[in-house]
């Protein structure tokens, strides 16, 4: 076995630790510093050499393992495979179904679905947004048309009652919340839903505060469980990232009652809740306790992450905080993004991108559905967004699953990589399944392939 490669973490970046990881590999794998045929530390030594955890060394093998720079045997070990062999484009199959699958066929969650973008609307809404005269005075909160068109989209699609004075632009939903996180005083308790949104947990770190694991049941938070003395806790009220269940009526109230009655803030992470295909949506945590909510909003699940555009709808005190902070360091959220989404929900593009969408994901998420009883498993969450929760007995069938399917060229995600602390209210193994990424045709290559790794490994 090699030697713990010198490998530089950067904990300060935004660039996750796995991420890193991977990179520093391939890299020493592309300089001929890790040979082929070396054999890797394990994860669990890896993890420790390099005082990260071992969810960061096992998705940075992943990731190698499903660009083909590794090559894993269980029980054995990780081995080097080399450049040469990184750029055979085919992996290796057992199964006939798995030959048509699309080397590196993305499943994880996070990636909005671009194949039912029309691009006439995109192209129509960039040189709509073209049209506007170049402005020469910053705008450290909204442009006003796109604040406008903010409390359109909001009361329409979220039934959320808001003025356009209400609005700050954001550069999306992470980027906000390292915003609040940068008000509150250096060392100030944040509790985030374990397992969750671990960009978030990232960006309030980037903010210098102190993250709290808070556990999750089906209902969603358990508010219950979130202890005293947080500055503020961020949850995803519409859709749990990434168990796929909606935090239950009561339990809204309970915690706007409670961020109330303690003097906290709650981030409401609303990312995919335009995306719902049963029943109306329960009324936002916005709407019951604007005084103490922060309704965060984002153009990366519905548009596109090109965009760089978001939304903040907060109480006046924190509105104003963000604006001065905003002003004595020039930062502001870029025009061209703003102006784009306000073309394009003026237009009414944007209410036929959503209805086409929703067709779409709700289409795709039958098939993943019926993929993944086919394999022997079952898939959790509401009929919504674009990932479902797979639950798997352990861990080790998760790390199975993973490599199993990553070996045939499709990159799932297991619940591991979701966790901010142990977890304790899942400990169990799990995948987390996005089915936006690729196209439908990669998607139903795909399916196959995941149905055959659940089965090998439950078997
Ligand atoms: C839970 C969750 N929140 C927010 C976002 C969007 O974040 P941003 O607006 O920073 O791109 C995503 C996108 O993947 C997400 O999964």
């Amino acid at each position: 076995m090699v030697d713990v490669p010198p490998v530089v973490l950067d904990r300060t970046s935004r660039t996750p630790l796995s991420v890193q990881l991977a990179d520093a590999l391939r890299a020493a794998a592309a300089a001929g510093v890790l040979r082929p045929g070396d054999r890797l530390p394990s994860t669990r030594e890896l993890a420790g050499a390099l005082r990260v955890s071992r969810t960061v060394t096992a998705a940075a093998y992943d990731q190698l393992l499903a660009e083909g720079w590794a090559d894993g045997r269980r029980g054995v070990g990780t081995f080097v495979v080399g450049a040469a062999a990184a750029a055979r484009t085919t992996p290796a199959v057992r199964r006939p179904s798995a030959r048509a699958t699309t080397p590196g066929t993305d499943l994880r969650a996070g990636t909005p679905c671009l194949e039912v973008l029309d691009r006439a609307a995109w192209r129509r809404a960039w040189r709509a947004a073209g049209d506007a005269p170049p402005d020469a005075g910053p705008e450290p909160a909204a442009d006003p048309a796109f604040a406008r068109a903010v409390t359109d989209h909001l009361l329409r699609h979220r039934g959320l009652p808001a003025a356009p004075e209400d609005v700050l632009a954001t550069a999306g939903t992470s980027a906000a919340v390292t915003e609040v996180a940068g008000l509150l005083p250096r060392g100030s308790r944040v509790g985030v839903e374990d397992p969750g949104y671990q960009r978030v947990v990232g960006a309030l770190r980037d903010g210098g505060v102190d993250v709290v694991p808070l556990p999750v049941d089906r209902d969603g938070l358990v508010v219950d469980a979130v202890p005293p003395g947080l500055a503020a806790v961020y949850c995803t009220p519409a859709h749990q990232f990434p168990l796929g269940r909606r935090l239950s009526a009561a339990r809204r109230v309970a915690l706007v009652a409670r961020a109330r009655a303690e003097g906290w803030w709650v981030l409401e992470d609303d990312y995919d809740g335009e995306l719902r295909y049963d029943v109306a949506p329960l009324p936002l945590l916005g709407a019951l306790g604007p005084d103490v909510v922060v309704h965060l909003g984002t153009t990366s699940k519905i548009v596109s992450p090109t965009l760089g555009v978001g939304w903040l709808i907060a109480p006046p005190e924190l509105r104003t905080a963000l604006v001065a902070r905003r002003t004595a360091t020039g930062a502001r959220p870029a025009r061209a993004g703003q102006r784009v989404f306000t073309a394009l929900a003026g237009s009414g593009d944007l209410a036929r991108h959503l209805r086409r969408l929703r067709r779409e994901l709700a289409g795709r998420r039958a098939e993943v559905l019926a993929a993944v009883a086919a394999g022997g498993a079952h898939a959790e969450g509401d009929p919504a967004g674009a990932h479902v929760l797979v639950p798997l007995p352990d861990p080790a069938t998760e790390e199975a699953v993973v490599a199993a399917a990553a070996a045939r060229g499709v990159v799932v995600d297991g619940l591991g990589r979701h966790r901010t602390g142990s977890a304790p209210s899942h400990p169990g193994g799990g995948l987390v399944v996005g089915f936006a990424a690729p196209t439908r045709t990669h998607l139903r290559r795909a399916l196959p392939v995941l149905t055959a790794a659940l089965r090998d490994a439950l078997r």
